[in-house]
């Protein structure tokens, strides 16, 4: 393990513009179940990934009734977003922080809609699921703090008038524009790219790692590196240059630690 780890801590320090991507995979060990893992949400409960499918075509046909259901899990077993609003970030978390002061990360581009990279310190973080911190005009894009609005009164209603809904995107809506074009147009510039915790079968994100690998920067010198729990369909054909298998809480803060006394090591002989 050891080998591999300073082989991406020098991948990284050796990069000229580095990004990480990450899915529900580095916040298990903040407590929160992923998906598709083996104690994933879906794994376990096929009605609620069926009721998860029909919330955006609710939210188009009766926002009250979105409004109702999605208020109705408050303080329940499955108000996830009160259990992410409640979750601290992990050594994982902390890991892609500590490389992003570091200089080596420019971006973190995450599926998560728990907030737990900025908690970890993480400056520059694309929401391409959006937050449970914000609701979302679809309409006329604008964004809002949970707390700037009030929900006494069901939809709330965006300034433009039209209903406004959580930040979060859900199965079969569209990524909004602004950030999709912003995620694909840092993986098209990163010669590095390293994918944290996710299993990539979920479009359009898992794209951006296939648009890395064609994109435009010298790909010759293109580094895709896996960090997950188990081979994903990345791994299978052969998009990623290399996965480390195990947990991100304790692989990343190790390449992290590799990474800094590689800088360090640099600046002494500099
Ligand atoms: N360390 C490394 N890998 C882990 C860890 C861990 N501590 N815990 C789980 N994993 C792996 C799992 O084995 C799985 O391969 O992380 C992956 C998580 O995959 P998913 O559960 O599918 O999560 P994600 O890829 O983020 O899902 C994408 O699907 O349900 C929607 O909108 C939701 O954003 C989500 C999207």
């Amino acid at each position: 393990m050891q080998d591999v780890v300073e082989q991406a801590a020098n991948d990284l320090v050796g990069s000229r513009y580095a990004i990480v991507l990450t899915g529900a995979g580095i916040s298990t060990e903040s407590g929160l179940a992923d998906f598709r893992g083996p104690q994933g949400i879906w794994t376990r409960d096929k009605q609620a990934e069926a009721r998860a499918y029909q919330r955006y075509e609710m939210f188009l046909n009766d926002p009250g009734a979105y409004w109702e259901e999605m208020l109705s899990t408050v303080g329940t077993q499955s108000d996830f977003y009160g259990q992410m609003r409640k979750a601290e970030p992990n050594p994982g978390h902390r890991a892609l922080a500590r490389l992003e002061q570091m200089g080596i990360v420019k971006w973190t581009v995450t599926q998560n809609v728990d907030g737990l990279h900025e908690k970890a310190g993480s400056r520059r973080v694309m929401h391409y699921h959006g937050t449970v911190d914000k609701l979302r005009c679809i309409s006329c894009g604008l964004r809002f703090g949970i707390d700037e609005v009030s929900l006494e009164k069901l939809p709330p209603l965006c300034r433009c008038g039209k209903p406004l809904k959580y930040d979060v995107v859900h199965f079969k809506e569209p990524i909004p524009s602004d950030i999709m074009e912003a995620a694909e147009e840092e993986a098209s510039k990163c010669d590095l790219m390293l994918v944290c915790g996710t299993s990539a079968v979920v479009y359009p994100f898992a794209a951006l790692p296939r648009i890395a690998r064609r994109g435009g920067s010298g790909r010759s010198s293109m580094r895709i590196i896996e960090v997950n729990a188990e081979p994903t369909p990345l791994t299978h054909e052969g998009i990623c240059d290399y996965l480390i298998e195990g947990k991100t809480g304790e692989i990343l803060p190790a390449i992290a630690e590799a990474a800094a006394s590689r800088l360090s090591q640099g600046r002494k002989r500099g």
